[in-house]
């Protein structure tokens, strides 16, 4: 009876059933030769696996012996059984087949979990069979593997001779899987799989493919490190305590974590089989969002410490064709300009060197797009974007047959001395995939971002006024006072304080002393800033103030008390930007300081907003507190007490919303984000620059994130200035008072309409319509989420025609009443206004915007 269940349920078996009663050797029920298995999910090196043949398909015969069963396979091979626990023994004879005319050198390896059980010598043509025996009680998968035997796969015909499986009663039946083992990533459209190699190695199919190779190449390792045979960029670079400057990574394991609400975490565990170094790749896959979160953790337990050279966050393999990169480079006040570029053998390196901040010149995110040119709604694209404020990198290396993306911090100048027992965790970078263009791509980061990347995403911001623009360095009580009441009266909530607040022996008064001296100037604030705040309550204003806690002018009581306090080279000239330096904050008295300024300054009573900025960045990178074998520790250690001193004041000050700035956009990255409200894009106001400037921003970044102030920049139509403004998170930067009346209603009006929509802009979703560059206009909507609303942007940027603009992504089947919001002064009403029309029509015939002419825009609200 049991032979008979085991009949049906392998093949196998009940083939050799029928062996046994035409009179075959008989076995007992408890045995299973591997040749009934499928061979078809064993590798070999020449030809296909043969069952109970050798490899050549004449009998199987080693050293003249003759076996009717057995597998004959071709170095190198390898096939793996799922056992599931449950067999008792592998039992087999070895050998090279006489098919290979007495040549050919093989070895014959048995593995039961990743762990050898057994390894024949080198076996040569014309000896005879070796005989195995093992004990597998408890392996779940068996491999057998043969290898070239150091000579080269040549005449190596490799029989596995009378290989059988003895497996306990009524056990499930053993199973072959594919040879190589697979770990799987996968989110709702996005799939990333590893394979452990021959040479226990962990290998990546390349983004986008599919699985059809019989072999791995050594150009598709996942984490390529240096040292041991992989010649191309490596993602990791390590100097370990003997000296040794190679390293090998096998695979050892991998655990999955369900976090719960469509997130799940992943850890493959990686080793060195002679050094106890360990290297952990880390992946939070969301599942909805597409969104897949990569950094390494490195470890050791070496006797010394371990120089890390190299150590990139993520190295994700793609194909090369039809691969094209857009990436974005700028300077100050002209940040975010977009490159495209198709990438060829060789490698393209973006990256900065700057130290306390990634961007100004170069952003760290760029989009590759795997079908060619990238297109809003077609396509397949994988957005990255590293998490990282500092010196960053991000390479794609080009072989020929793969292009590798491997981003992380900037190995340049931060080789990282790793004491043992300590984990080295890199940045994070975020990978996010669409397979129908960046305009999805952008709606799902953004949805990510709104949870994970910035804070209280699911809060729309108010209307905030700041000062810079309107009184710069010159100001006092009354001044600022003087600013609340137009304010309030045009509808702004939120009034911020900008730079010169601070300083009595050097008073603020200009960029050339004061900073560092966090005191209230007496003349201009003769009882501090908490006044001010005050006048603003009682003006029906929030108040917020600006800081710089890491900076400092040679100019000031802190530098002359602590000059050693800077970031600075031994016995060169101080090189100051913006007459400026920074405090070294990898010491631990400079992290004292710059906690103590930001504590007491947003513990002045009725501060609720904070701008916090840094303007300059490091070209002489040495720190004066750490030792002279560790200075290239001061990139990293730097970022590091950055964002643990950012972490601190959000998790002190929960209640503070806070901007993050750097000089302009200096500082745009999710790795400080996470602790902001918004960042500041440049400080380039001009609203023609900012239309494209927003516009490439928001493949990142969603719109509520972007500070988007009025201001007289370029000198361009108020209406204009507002209409763009509004489409980020509102302010102004003017003297309100100063205003004409016919001004002063376009802001009232805008500030009203920004009300009315902020919504949907900062809470619904974004389609990007018509591409403003090198174009007459450009046009943006967002649709609230559950499609109830919607609102599109018109910006006329060269004189054209009034084209219909197509709204995206609105319920097909519902009516939308088509409005205008704070239309020009002397503009005729759009055709649709005041209609009620539904989402298919107004999506498919577009609406008629009132802008034709340079510097118009139109707003138009689509509301039920
Ligand atoms: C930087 C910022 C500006 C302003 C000034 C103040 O340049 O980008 O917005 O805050 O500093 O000094």
């Amino acid at each position: 009876m049991k032979l008979v269940q085991h009949f049906r349920s392998i093949p196998g078996l009940a083939a050799l059933a029928a062996g046994f009663f035409c009179g075959m050797a008989p076995l007992s029920e408890e045995s299973l030769w591997v040749s009934s298995l499928d061979l078809k999910q064993m590798s070999t090196g020449w030809n296909a696996a043969q069952a109970d043949r050798g490899v050549s398909g004449q009998p199987m015969s080693i050293a003249g012996k003759k076996f009717e069963r057995g597998v004959g396979t071709h170095a190198a091979s390898k096939i793996r059984i799922d056992v599931g626990g449950s067999a008792k023994r592998f039992v087999a004879q070895v050998g090279v087949d006489d098919g290979a005319g007495g040549q050919g050198s093989v070895e014959f390896i048995v593995v039961g979990d990743g762990r050898v059980l057994w390894k024949s010598p080198v076996l040569t043509g014309g000896k005879p069979a070796v005989p195995v025996d093992l004990d597998i009680a408890g392996v779940r998968t068996l491999t057998l593997r043969v290898t070239e035997g150091d000579d080269g796969a040549s005449h190596d015909h490799a029989d596995w001779a009378d290989a059988r499986i003895i497996v306990k009663d009524g056990s499930p039946p053993p199973l072959t899987l594919p040879p190589f083992e697979s770990i799987k990533l996968a989110t709702k459209n996005f799939l990333l799989e590893f394979e452990v190699g021959e040479d226990g190695r962990l290998y990546q199919q390349a983004v986008g493919t599919r699985a059809e190779k019989e072999r791995i190449q050594r150009v598709e390792e996942s984490y390529p490190q240096a040292g041991d045979g992989y010649i191309w960029e490596p993602a990791l670079q390590v100097v370990h305590s003997d000296g040794n400057t190679s390293t090998v990574l096998q695979y050892q394991g991998v655990t999955r974590t369900n976090e719960g609400q469509g997130r799940e975490s992943t850890v493959i565990k990686m080793r060195d089989p002679a050094y106890p170094f360990n290297v952990s790749l880390c992946f939070r896959a969301h599942h909805d969002r597409d969104v897949i979160e990569q950094w390494t953790e490195i470890r050791h337990r070496e006797s010394g410490r371990v120089k890390l050279e190299r150590m990139a966050s993520s190295s994700l393999l793609l194909m090369p064709t039809n691969l094209q990169l857009t990436h974005f480079y700028g300077d100050w006040a002209n940040e975010m300009n977009p490159v495209v570029e198709q990438l060829f053998p060789g490698t393209k390196v973006l990256d900065s060197k700057i130290g306390v901040r990634a961007h100004q010149f170069g952003l760290p995110s760029f989009l590759l797009s795997l079908d060619g040119p990238v297109a809003e709604s077609s396509g397949r694209v994988l957005g990255g974007s590293l998490a990282w404020s500092g010196s960053f990198q991000c390479a794609f290396d080009h072989t020929g047959q793969r292009v590798r993306a491997l981003c992380g911090v900037n190995p340049f100048g931060s080789a990282y001395h790793l004491k043992a027992d300590t984990t080295f965790a890199t940045p994070v970078m975020i990978w996010v995939w669409s397979s129908a263009g960046v305009g999805e791509m952008s709606r799902k980061l953004h949805a990510w971002a709104r949870d994970f990347g910035f804070r209280d995403g699911h809060k729309p911001r108010s209307v905030l006024l700041n000062n810079w623009e309107a009184t710069g360095f010159d100001f006092d009580f009354d001044r600022i006072a003087s600013l609340y009441e137009p304010a309030k009266q045009l509808g702004v909530e939120l009034f911020l304080l900008d730079d010169g607040w601070f300083g009595n022996k050097y008073p603020r008064v200009n960029d050339r002393a004061g900073l560092g001296d966090w005191e209230p100037n007496r003349k201009r604030l003769p009882n501090g800033l908490a006044p001010l705040a005050k006048e603003a309550v009682r003006n029906g204003l929030t108040f917020g103030i600006w800081m710089e806690p890491e900076m400092v002018n040679p100019k000031s009581e802190l530098f002359e008390k602590h000059p050693n306090w800077v970031i600075r080279q031994p016995k060169r000239e101080l090189e100051l930007q913006r007459n400026q330096l920074t405090l070294d904050l990898t010491r631990p008295e400079v992290q004292q300081f710059e906690w103590s300024v930001i504590q007491k300054t947003l513990s002045v009573p009725d501060v609720s907003y904070a701008k916090w900025d840094c303007n300059r960045y490091l070209t002489q990178a040495g720190s004066p507190w750490l030792r002279a074998d560790r200075q290239s520790h001061l990139w990293i250690d730097y970022v590091r007490a950055l964002y643990a001193l950012m972490d601190r004041t959000a998790k002190t000050f929960p209640e503070i919303e806070l901007m993050l700035c750097s000089g302009g956009g200096g500082r745009v990255d999710y790795g400080a984000l996470k602790y902001f409200h918004e960042f500041w894009p440049s400080d380039n106001t001009d609203p023609v620059r900012r239309v494209t400037m927003q516009w490439d921003y928001s493949y990142f970044f969603p719109g509520m994130t972007l500070s988007s102030h009025v201001t007289h920049w370029g000198n361009r139509p108020l209406h204009f200035a507002c209409a763009v403004a509004m489409s980020g998170r509102f302010g102004m930067d003017l003297d309100l008072a100063k205003l004409s009346s016919g001004d002063k209603a376009i802001c009232a009006g805008a500030i009203s309409a920004y009300k009315r929509i902020r919504e949907i802009s900062h809470l619904g979703e974004l389609y990007r319509l018509e591409r403003p560059h090198e174009a007459a206009r450009g046009a943006l909507n967002y649709v609230a989420t559950d499609h109830s609303k919607a609102v599109v942007f018109v910006f006329q940027l060269k004189d054209g025609q009034a084209l219909a603009v197509k709204p995206q992504g609105l319920d097909p089947e519902r009516e939308y009443m088509v409005r205008e919001l704070n239309p020009a002064p002397g503009r005729a009403p759009i055709p649709q206004e005041g209609k009620r029309l539904k989402g298919e029509e107004l999506m498919r015939d577009g609406i008629v915007p009132s802008c034709a002419k340079a510097l118009e825009a139109c707003v138009i609200e689509l509301a039920p």
